[in-house]
Formats: structure tokens, C-alpha cells, sequence
């Protein structure tokens, strides 16, 4: 990355992800709203927020919160209406602050209209939006593959016992027929609707399963319930940037819209495929320290990473990345654990931890994404019975679990840990009743630390996590070392080093971020005498000019001469 790349309105800017049902509730019903957000902008305006990526809106019977859409073109009565959507873009835009929706186009509700025109009849053209097979009871499926909620990703047509659709994920998601340009115009005319009034861009979600290798065949069996995990099929399917690049020449490009990618399963020679100069997407979002530990199906299986691992994953992603375009960068989303407690060992879990991997994440090349709440240092909530859980994919874990012969105790545990509901909870605005999100009975458990965990007892206290955040944030929109941050090199430094992770943005200044990834103490060399401190999570920093001594889980971010 380097002067030549072009510039873009988005380069500098940090976003922000709202799950609005869990963000601000305005009308005692215990669900976040969109007038919630508009109360909230003046509150993103000042943490230095640019960008808003708002997760699904649309009508929806919410069987998988939104990412499951009945009407594309219709705001969800749950989250308001279309004049508060319409504000909402106006008052967004006065503050200079621009909004991205989800758009989840591999799937449709099994309440569209297009799907309820498909059962009934499957033969005619909205039987083609979609995949549909004959199908007789006995008869082997068209394919062995898992959905990702677990169970096949067949199932019968309403309405019929001779044919069966796909569904990837839930079964109330069916899989929308890419391969059919119809519906192809369908998605590319109902995102220039949006983009014409005034939406800066999209998320995208799911986008890779678009491209499936037909014509359906098994992938060799994983796990004890006989089917085979959709990645097996991913890693052989070719050809996806055929769709992407006519999404982008007929959608995102006419509006200089940005677009960031919830983008798996691609080989590091086909990135360039996706972002950067000649990608259709504007960005996509870095999920290689997201993975660590996931080799195995079952979460029962995962484990938490380790300082080095988290280095690694981080410094691989930089080094593949350089000269070919923006990652996005995020510690959680609304699908992952908090990353305050997935990424620091529980014993470790303090301000001054969680300051370190905000500083380690904020200060790296790309577009900054912040997940709502993680800016008040946010934590995962403890569990005690599979029926506290509201989320459809833990609730499939933990059934694949037992299948694979887990004890009910220790399936329950990594669903603990991995269930998304971790990250939805609602926003812990302050001590009272209800966290300050509603005034009503909130639709999800609010975590019980909301009474020591909140922004209210943060703002303004100056060694808060939220202060920390918005001093990074700054420094990334506002700083003299913005240009550095924005467009500077990567290099990572002393990676040897246990425990260490550090490196080197080097632009017009030379600054380097170096982070105590421990509880214990360590010193470390500089490359060059210190110029200036820039910012430290702790107020005591010991340097000579070859040495600083870094305290336990200390970041400190300095330029140097
Ligand atoms: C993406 C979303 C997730 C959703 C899934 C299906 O992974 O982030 O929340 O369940 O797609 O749309
Ligand atoms: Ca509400």
C-alpha cells in the first residue's frame, strides 16, 4: 500500500456496528429501535465514529434476527418505520456520518413473497429463485451437506412431500439461486433502491455461499450425524467473482458506495479478487485470529488462543494484505464471543487488558470496527441452562454436540463461550434498572455486571476503557500521525519475542505501537529514540533510548525518530 493508492472518501474513517436490538430502546418494549439510533448519534459523532454498519432492518419474522428478510423494501415494525429509517439517514448525514446496511442476498425468509410463490408453484419462475428438487421419501438428498445451525440443509417444500429446497442456514433462510440472472436483477434493482436514497453502502453477509458447485454432490463426512461441512464444498467452488464484479459495476461503483465483506474461505493468491483496485468489494473484514482454535468441527472443540497465536493471525493477515488493499478489523461482531474475553485469559481481565487489545487492533492498517459496547470494555454473560439461550446457532451446536457423544455439561460449556448471544446483549448505557437500553422489560438478558460495566460511569473518567477508545479513535481521524495510520507501512517487530506484539506504522512519521501480550513484566529495544509518547494504557512509562520496560499487559504507542 503505498502514495499511488487511490483515495477514498472511507480511508480514514472508523466504523461502528450497531445490532439495534440490543442498542436503545425508545418505546418501552424492550427492543432496541431505530429512533434509538438517532438518539445516539450525537454520542457516535463525539467517540469519532464515521461510519454506521446497522445489522438487518428489514420485515422479518427475526428467526435468525433479521438476517432472514420477508420484504427487502420494508422496515421491520419492530424497528420503526420508513420516515424514521429516512431521518435516520438525515441526521446521520448532518453529523457526517454515513450508514451502511446488511445485505443478505445468499438467502430470503420462507415468508417472502418470492418463496411463497415457489411452494406454490415450484415448476414456474420463483420456483428458479431458489434451489428446489424432486425428492421421494427414502431416496437418497441431492447432496450431504451440514447447514451451518446443524441438521441437513434440505428440507421438504411446504406444501409438498416429493420436493425438497436448500437451505444453508436455517431452515427458515432458503438459499436464493444465484445462478439465475432474474434474480440477480432483483438484488442489483433493490440495492440501487436503497444506495439512490442516500445509504452510503453495504455489509455483506454471507456472500461467499452464493457460489455452490453443482451439479449437488457429497463431501467426505465429519461428523457423527453423517454430513459434511459446507466448507468442504467452498474450498472447490470457482468463479464467484463472476456475480461479485456484476454487483459492483451495476450497483456499488455508479454510487462510490463503500462495501465490506463477510468474506471466509478465500485463497490468499485470490484476494485480490475482492479488495483493493481491481475487487469488487471495497473491504472485507479480517477474520484470521477469529479462526484460531476452530480447526475441528463442534465448538466443543475450540479453544481459546494464545498470545502468540493472536500475533501470528494478526501479522499474517497485515503482511498478505500489504500492497493489495484495506482489511477491516474488528475484536468481535454480533456472531462472535466479546473479544475482551476470548482474547485475554480470564484471570487477566482488567481495564488495563482490555485497553491493550483495543490500542493492538486500532492502530493496525485498514478500517477500524467497532462492535457496540466493546468500547465500554463489554463481557461475554454466564449461562447455567441451554434454555437461557436465544441464539438458533448455539442452540444447533449444542444438539450436534450430543450427537457427537459430548456430555450435556460439556456441550453447554463451549456454547457458553461461543453462543452469540454473548455479543446481544443489551448496551449497558448506565447502573439503573434496565442498563439506561429500556425502560421496558428487555428482550434479552442484560448482563448483570451492567451495574459496574457502563458508559455512564466511564465517560469522562479518564483512565476508562471508553476514553481509551476515543484517544485511539483520534488519533486515527484527527492526529498529526493520521497519515501514518491511515496509509503508513506495516512491520512487525521483535516477533520472536514471547509475549510481545509489536510493530512499526511507518508513513511520514515513524510510529510504533508495543504491547505486553502478559501479566508479566518485560523490557524490550527500541529500533530508534523515542520522539514522543504518544499514548499509554498505563501512566508510568520507563524508557532510556534503547529500552522500554513494559508492565504487565501494557501497550504503549510512541513515535520515534
Ligand atoms: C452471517 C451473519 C449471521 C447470520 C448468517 C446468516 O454470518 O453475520 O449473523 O446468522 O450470516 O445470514
Ligand atoms: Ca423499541
Amino acid at each position: 500500500m503505498g502514495v499511488f493508492m487511490k483515495r477514498k472518501w472511507w480511508h480514514g474513517k472508523v466504523a461502528y456496528q450497531i445490532y439495534p436490538k440490543s442498542f436503545k430502546d425508545t418505546n418501552k418494549d424492550g427492543i432496541g429501535d431505530i429512533r434509538g439510533v438517532i438518539e445516539k448519534l450525537d454520542y457516535l459523532k463525539d467517540l469519532g465514529i464515521g461510519i454506521i454498519w446497522l445489522s438487518p432492518i428489514y420485515k422479518s419474522p427475526l428467526a435468525d434476527q433479521g438476517y432472514d428478510i420477508s420484504d427487502y423494501y420494508a422496515i421491520d415494525p419492530v424497528f420503526g418505520t420508513m420516515d424514521d429509517f429516512e431521518e435516520l439517514l438525515k441526521e446521520a448525514k448532518k453529523r457526517d456520518i454515513a450508514i451502511l446496511m446488511d445485505l443478505v442476498v445468499n438467502h430470503c425468509s420462507d415468508e417472502h413473497e418470492w418463496f411463497k410463490k415457489a411452494c406454490e408453484d415450484p415448476e414456474g419462475e420463483y420456483g428458479r429463485y431458489f434451489y428446489i428438487r424432486d425428492w421421494h421419501k427414502g431416496e437418497p438428498l441431492p447432496c450431504n451437506w451440514r447447514s451451518y445451525f446443524g441438521g441437513s440443509c434440505w428440507d421438504l417444500l411446504p406444501g409438498h412431500d416429493d420436493k425438497i429446497y436448500l437451505h444453508v442456514f436455517h431452515k427458515k433462510q432458503p438459499d436464493l439461486n444465484w445462478e439465475n440472472p432474474k434474480l440477480r436483477e432483483e438484488i442489483y434493482k433493490m440495492m440501487n433502491w436503497w444506495l439512490d436514497k442516500g445509504l452510503a453502502g453495504y455489509r455483506i453477509d454471507a456472500i461467499i455461499n452464493i457460489k455452490k458447485v453443482l451439479p449437488f454432490k457429497d463431501y467426505p463426512i465429519d461428523r457423527a450425524d453423517g454430513l459434511s461441512s459446507i466448507d468442504n464444498m467452498l474450498s472447490e467452488a470457482r468463479g464467484i467473482e463472476v456475480f461479485l464484479n456484476e454487483m459492483a459495476e451495476r450497483t456499488f461503483k455508479p454510487h462510490d458506495s463503500f462495501s465490506v465483506g463477510e468474506v471466509f474461505n478465500v485463497p490468499d493468491s485470490e484476494l485480490y479478487k475482492f479488495i483493493g483496485e481491481d475487487g469488487c468489494f471495497s473491504s472485507m473484514f479480517d477474520f484470521n485470529e477469529h479462526l484460531i482454535g476452530r480447526e475441528k468441527p463442534g465448538s466443543y472443540n475450540w479453544r481459546k488462543p494464545t498470545a502468540e497465536e493472536y500475533k501470528k493471525a494478526l501479522f499474517d493477515a497485515q503482511e498478505k494484505i500489504a500492497g493489495v488493499g484495506f482489511y477491516s478489523n474488528i475484536i468481535e461482531n454480533h456472531d462472535e464471543p466479546r473479544g475482551v474475553s476470548h482474547y485475554i485469559p480470564e484471570e487477566d481481565l482488567s481495564e488495563t487488558s482490555k485497553k491493550m487489545l483495543a490500542g493492538l487492533s486500532l492502530m493496525l492498517p485498514g478500517l477500524p470496527f467497532i462492535y457496540q459496547g466493546q468500547e465500554i470494555g463489554m463481557e461475554n454473560i454466564t449461562v447455567s441452562s441451554i434454555d437461557e439461550i436465544d441464539d438458533i446457532s448455539a442452540r444447533g451446536e449444542y444438539e450436534g454436540a450430543l450427537i457427537d457423544g459430548i456430555s450435556p455439561e460439556e456441550a453447554l460449556k463451549s456454547v457458553v463461550h461461543y453462543s452469540r448471544d454473548n455479543a446481544r446483549t443489551p448496551f449497558q448505557w448506565d447502573d439503573t434498572k434496565g442498563a439506561g437500553f429500556t425502560d421496558g422489560t428487555a428482550w434479552m438478558r442484560i448482563n448483570p455486571n451492567y451495574k459496574d460495566i457502563n458508559l455512564k460511569e466511564q465517560k469522562g473518567r479518564a483512565n476508562s476503557v471508553f476514553e481509551f477508545y476515543k484517544k485511539l479513535i483520534s488519533l486515527r481521524t484527527e492526529s498529526e500521525y493520521k497519515e501514518t495510520l491511515i496509509y503508513g507501512s506495516f512491520t512487525a517487530y521483535l516477533r520472536e519475542k514471547e509475549n510481545l506484539v509489536s510493530y512499526i506504522r511507518e508513513g511520514d512519521r515513524k510510529v510504533l505501537i508495543a504491547a505486553n501480550f502478559g501479566g508479566a513484566p518485560q523490557s524490550m529495544t527500541l529500533p530508534g529514540p523515542v520522539k514522543n509518547i504518544i499514548l499509554s494504557n498505563l501512566t508510568d512509562t520507563e524508557t532510556d533510548r534503547n529500552m522500554i520496560d513494559l508492565a504487565g499487559y501494557q501497550i504503549v504507542i510512541m513515535e520515534i525518530e
